[in-house]
């Protein structure tokens, strides 16, 4: 799909359907008789996502009008135009129009709100069934215009963020929804190579026997159950002009999730192959940075491991000694990601990092606490919390912060090792954070649980089922706006 930005009158608007948001309490006054008519009828009134749909719209060149409610005028921010018009283009792709229009005008008309239409269509665009064979019933779109009525040339540079933004989110969203048998560690660091050689990025993949050089025993740990080797890959990016702020983006990247040895239920295994949605969330937001140049260094560290409970697969009560030196007392197989992670946030460091983010499904528990809207923040800096924070909300992406102070370090002993791998019955996605700052150590840091926001179980208006690419447009926003 093609996008494109239209400053014509909205009368000139070619188009299969054109969407016109209509708010609350505004009774119509916008397209005169007819849509006055639609209120005064009460068919509509401007709720969020009503929907009503007047076929040849007098005085337009449109064959269609969409009129989506926007719901009250003054709670509509770029956030909720992005999912608006995600639904009002999934609606209209549902009846087969291939040519979609969208108007933005009185008062949401800026260069946010044209990138976040972009977005929304894109986003919307989005379907996780590729590996289908019967396609006849395929719908697509091939272009999508916003119409910004004397609107300034300049807000083509929106919607080409827009865009950038949004297919690098659906890049992650496409890695995620693939299979574990057809994306495996090698797999997706063949991925990350092919998307940084078009972005001339560099990327680096370390080896199994690269990680045993430097000591990744807790890492190496988790591998060793699966006949997949593992990869550690490195993603770099450089600004022009040499910066202080080197910000490493840590992603999880377990390629599938059995819980190896401490096996997990039979019921639900087949979601555990979008353990690896934070390490796809990196490679999609690296995809952007590449194209929007920020000014600081960024550099994304994904470990990538499988999961498994093959002959040679570690043993609960394995002792493994990290990149750190700390030694890990393997008490449960299943809490896998935090290993993994525990030699790539070192690594990140080693790397000159500054500043860490990671993203990872990591708990269970952080679903129990905030269901499937919130991501769980934990942070050991204010500073970066409060950038991330920022980040997140001028994106629509919600983040919640947990706590984690120095109590917690109680719930991690071991009598045989520097720590456990897991802690007590309660609080398990703090006693999980708690274990990655042991490794972040006195590097800011700030840990996303996305295990409960990365996989969309049922479809949204927006947003078809499967992976959400959570994560991507904060974290491109939070290094494009250093
Ligand atoms: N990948 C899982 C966490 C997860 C659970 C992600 C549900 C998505 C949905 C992680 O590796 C895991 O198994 N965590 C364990 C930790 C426990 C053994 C301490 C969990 O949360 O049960
Ligand atoms: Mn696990
Ligand atoms: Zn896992």
């Amino acid at each position: 799909m093609t996008t494109r930005l239209d400053l014509q009158p909205i009368e000139a608007i070619e188009c299969d359907a054109l969407i016109v948001v209509a708010f609350e309490g505004q009774k119509g006054e916008r397209f005169g008789d007819v849509t006055a008519e639609l209120y005064e009828s009460k068919e509509f009134s401007g709720k969020p996502l009503e929907f009503a749909l007047l076929h040849r719209p007098a005085g337009l060149k449109a064959r269609r009008l969409l009129l989506v409610g926007g719901g009250k005028p003054e709670k509509f921010d770029s956030a909720a135009l992005r999912k608006t018009t995600g639904a009002a283009f999934r609606h209209l792709k549902a009846k087969s129009a291939r040519d979609i229009a969208i108007l933005l005008d009185s008062g949401f008309s800026g260069a946010e709100h044209v990138a976040s239409a972009v977005e929304g269509a894109i986003l919307g665009d989005y379907e996780p069934d590729i590996h289908k064979s019967d396609k006849k019933d395929v719908k697509v779109v091939d272009q999508f215009t916003v119409a910004v009525p004397g609107g300034d040339p300049a807000l083509e540079a929106a919607r080409k963020r827009g865009q950038i933004i949004a297919e690098s989110q659906n890049l992650t969203r496409e890695l995620v929804n693939e299979p574990a048998n057809r994306m495996t560690p090698s797999v997706l660091a063949a991925r990350a190579q092919a998307m940084a050689a078009q972005q001339n990025l560099e990327c680096e993949v370390l080896d199994q026997d690269r990680m045993k050089q430097l000591g990744m025993g807790s890492l190496l740990g988790v591998a060793m159950g699966s006949a997949e080797p593992p990869a550690m890959i490195v993603i770099r990016y450089k600004p022009a002009a040499p910066a202080s702020t080197h910000l490493g983006l840590v992603g999880k990247g377990v390629t599938f999730d059995s819980g190896g040895l401490s096996i997990k239920p039979a019921e639900g295994m087949e979601k555990m192959k979008y353990d690896m949605a934070g390490g796809a969330a990196m490679i999609g937001a690296m995809q952007a940075i590449a194209q929007l140049q920020p000014p600081i260094a960024v550099t994304a560290i994904i470990p990538a491991v499988e999961n498994m409970t093959g002959s040679r697969a570690q043993r609960p009560g394995d002792i493994v000694t990290s990149l750190s030196g700390k030694t890990i007392e393997v008490l449960n197989t299943d809490a896998e990601g935090r290993l993994i992670l525990a030699d790539a946030l070192t690594y990140a460091r080693r790397l000159g990092c500054t500043h860490l983010v990671d993203a990872a499904t990591l708990t269970g528990a952080i679903v129990v606490a905030l269901g499937h809207i919130y991501v769980g923040l934990f942070s050991s800096d204010d500073g970066l919390r409060d950038r991330v924070m920022a980040a997140a909300a001028a994106e629509g992406e919600k983040m919640w912060q947990m706590p984690l102070d120095e109590d917690y370090k109680d719930y991690l002993k071991s009598a045989f090792a520097d720590l456990p791998n897991i802690g007590g019955r309660w609080g398990g996605a703090i006693t999980a954070a708690t274990f990655l700052k042991e490794f972040a150590d006195s590097t800011p840091w700030v840990h996303l649980d996305i295990a409960g926001t990365a996989w969309l179980d049922d479809p949204k208006p927006h947003l078809s089922k499967g992976p959400s690419g959570v994560g991507v447009r904060t974290f491109v926003r939070l290094a494009t706006g250093w």
